[in-house]
């Protein structure tokens, strides 16, 4: 397994170079530019490539990471999960001692790399609730953020396409809620799995529970429904892909430099009686020169949700107490920086399954693979051209949960879900190896509206450290007690009848987790993270005495600083993030050039 990831990942596609795509500072055409974007993620991509519409402003992108161009694992969907972890195209991270999972440590990846996250994710493409974007509304005091208003940027984003093998996709989405001529490409999977009538038939058989959704991306989430994903033509679609190669890239006014991780901000004066934070200093590695740019109008500040909580708390924007304790004086104190993290705990259930129709050879045997590997080169189909699900499930507690006689329910309203199921038509066991014989299936479950909050600090003033990150998984009541149902919600899916001829039995754990205690125990002992963190600089009202941007994603206390990224969502999403995402940058690249 570790041999075949390494070699997936040697794999590349030879690909053209370009024009303003550099890679040393010593290449750089000038240091001032309109706008330095930290970042070149998911949402600096958006912010980017929108500011370079404008012949007249300029700007200059540094991403610490380097190219996706001809990177093979990033291009073909089914081969994304080996980007990570641990790889040149990850951060590496790894969370602190998980008390809430018995005391583990989980790898926390983050793309490091041309697209960010984006261009190493599992490309499940999901809006979340109308009612997430309403409560960024109410909690922020700025109508802009509410659903109703957020619907325009959708048609900018999404580029619905067909799947890769052309199936007929009527009753598999809503094509009314869709775009088809923005930026990312959109559609369902390209191949079919032995799981897909077998779910269908679920949602008729059990409906009250497990009703079909024919849209989840319409706003209302609840129910099954098939995978939307940032895929088209067989191939991912990434912020990379989309905004800064499909023609941005050549634009003489937008400059682009990898191999560039940014150190530090640089305070360059007062404005209007608030320290003024223009200059930017870089470094391609620890003790490595260091350069400083400077952006006229703005810095905008893309890390991303552990990123941008790092370079702000290096710059000595953060908890005083807490910086000073890593020899670092705070110019803003602000408390919030950093605090608030909130992720979406995860947990795989595995069963055994009947057949060879799992797709479980596919990383077994390295004929089988190459077989794929080889259809995918010549025509773009096959099951390479899946991600990791062809369905997901958003699911809510019952009103009568005895949960809620303690604690009020956490979802942003009525419509929305307290956890997740995503179906798997593999062994999808985060770090451990397909066992060599068997075929196997995969319900993940996680924990949607999760009422945990973490955080994630410096541990050090040498920027190239890496900081503490304590997403605080199942540590709430709530938290175990929605995983713990979840796990219930799977068994009784998999009791339906459209599962008697194909599950053999449960695997592992799962097999003997039948009372509430034993399902705790395997529930601390098994799960991880779906890679969702958000909220570490969040957004709140102007003036209000916590979070970090004001509805406008300006910085707090300074000037020329922004924030655009999943740190300043004030609740995780009803769903997986990347959608939500993109929507946050292009709106925020509208105010920027309002
Ligand atoms: C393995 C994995 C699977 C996922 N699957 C899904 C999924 O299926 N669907 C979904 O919706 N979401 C998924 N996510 C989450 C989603 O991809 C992220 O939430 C989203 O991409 C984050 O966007 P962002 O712009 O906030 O940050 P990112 O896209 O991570 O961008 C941050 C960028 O800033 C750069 N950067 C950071 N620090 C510095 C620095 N000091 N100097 C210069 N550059 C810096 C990074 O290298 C990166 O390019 C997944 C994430 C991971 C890691
Ligand atoms: C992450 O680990 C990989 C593999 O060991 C290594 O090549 C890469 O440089 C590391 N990246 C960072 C940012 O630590
Ligand atoms: C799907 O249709 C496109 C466009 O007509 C075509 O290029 C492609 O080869 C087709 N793919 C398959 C698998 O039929
Ligand atoms: C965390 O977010 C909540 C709102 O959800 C807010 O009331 C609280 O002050 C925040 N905490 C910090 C330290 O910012």
């Amino acid at each position: 397994m570790r041999s075949l990831n390494a070699w997936i990942l040697s794999l590349s596609l030879a690909v053209p170079t370009f024009a303003a795509l550099y890679t040393s500072p010593s290449q750089l055409p000038r240091t001032v530019y309109d706008y330095i974007v930290i970042g070149a993620g998911t949402a600096g991509s958006v912010v980017a490539s929108r500011l370079t519409e404008n012949p007249s402003i300029s700007v200059l992108v540094l991403e610490a990471g380097v190219t996706n161009e001809g990177v093979l694992a990033s291009i073909v969907p089914f081969l994304g999960p080996s980007l990570a972890p641990n790889t040149v195209y990850d951060w590496n991270y790894t969370t602190s001692a998980q008390s809430g999972y018995n005391g583990r440590t989980v790898p926390y990846p983050r793309g490091r790399m041309l697209g960010g996250s984006s261009s190493i994710n599992y490309m499940a493409y999901t809006r979340g609730s109308s009612e997430d974007f309403d409560r960024y509304a109410a909690v922020t005091g700025d109508p802009g953020w509410a659903w109703g208003n957020m619907k325009q940027f959708m048609t900018k984003i999404e580029k619905l396409v067909p799947p890769a093998d052309n199936h007929s996709t009527a009753g598999q989405l809503d094509p009314s809620v869709h775009s088809l001529n923005g930026a990312i490409s959109v559609s369902l999977p390209g191949f079919p799995t032995a799981l897909d009538d077998r779910i269908m038939a679920t949602t008729r058989e059990l409906p009250a529970e497990f009703p079909f959704n024919l849209d989840m991306n319409d706003g209302n989430v609840l129910g099954i429904g098939w995978f939307q994903g940032t895929l088209g033509g067989g191939k991912r679609s990434s912020a990379a892909t989309a905004y800064l190669q499909s023609g941005q890239i050549n634009r003489p006014n937008l400059h682009v430099l990898i191999n560039a991780q940014v150190t530090k901000l640089v305070k360059t004066g007062i404005v209007s009686g608030l320290p003024s934070f223009r200059g930017v200093q870089f470094a391609s590695q620890k003790g490595g020169t260091t350069t400083t740019v400077y952006g006229n109008k703005e810095v905008i500040l893309s890390a991303g949700s552990i990123g941008t909580p790092t370079i702000l708390q290096l710059s000595g924007i953060g908890p005083k107490a807490a910086l000073k304790t890593v020899g670092i004086t705070a110019i803003v104190d602000n408390p919030s920086v950093g605090q608030n993290l909130s992720d979406h705990a995860l947990l795989v259930n595995t069963y055994n399954v009947k057949g060879s129709d799992s797709f479980d050879n596919l990383f077994r045997d390295s004929n089988t693979f190459s077989t794929s590997l080889s259809q995918w080169t010549s025509s773009l189909s096959g099951p390479f051209t899946d991600g990791i699900a062809n369905h997901l499930a958003f699911l809510r507690l019952p009103s009568s949960a005895s949960i809620f006689k303690t604690v009020k329910d956490p979802a942003p309203g009525p419509k929305s879900a307290h956890y997740e199921f995503i179906f798997s038509n593999l062994w999808v066991q985060p770090g451990i190896p397909v066992p060599a014989t068997g075929g196997f299936m995969s319900i993940t479950t996680c924990v949607i509206s999760p009422t945990a909050r973490g955080f994630t600090k410096i541990s050090s003033s040498d920027p190239f450290a890496k900081p503490i990150i304590d997403p605080k998984f199942l540590s709430t009541p709530f938290d175990i007690f929605t995983m713990k149902e979840a796990v219930k919600a799977v068994q009784r899916f998999t009791s339906a009848k459209a599962w008697k001829d194909y599950i053999l039995s449960p695997f592992g754990a799962l097999a003997t987790a039948t009372t509430d205690t034993i399902i705790e125990t395997y529930v601390r002992n098994n799960a991880g993270t779906v890679f969702h963190p958000t909220g570490t600089a969040s957004m709140s009202p102007k003036g209000a005495k916590w979070g970090v941007v004001d509805p406008n994603l300006k910085v707090k206390g300074v000037e020329g600083l922004r924030i655009v990224d999943a740190s300043i969502m004030p609740f995780i999403p009803n769903g997986h993030p990347q959608a939500p995402i993109y929507l946050i940058a292009e709106r925020a690249a509208a105010l920027i050039k309002s």
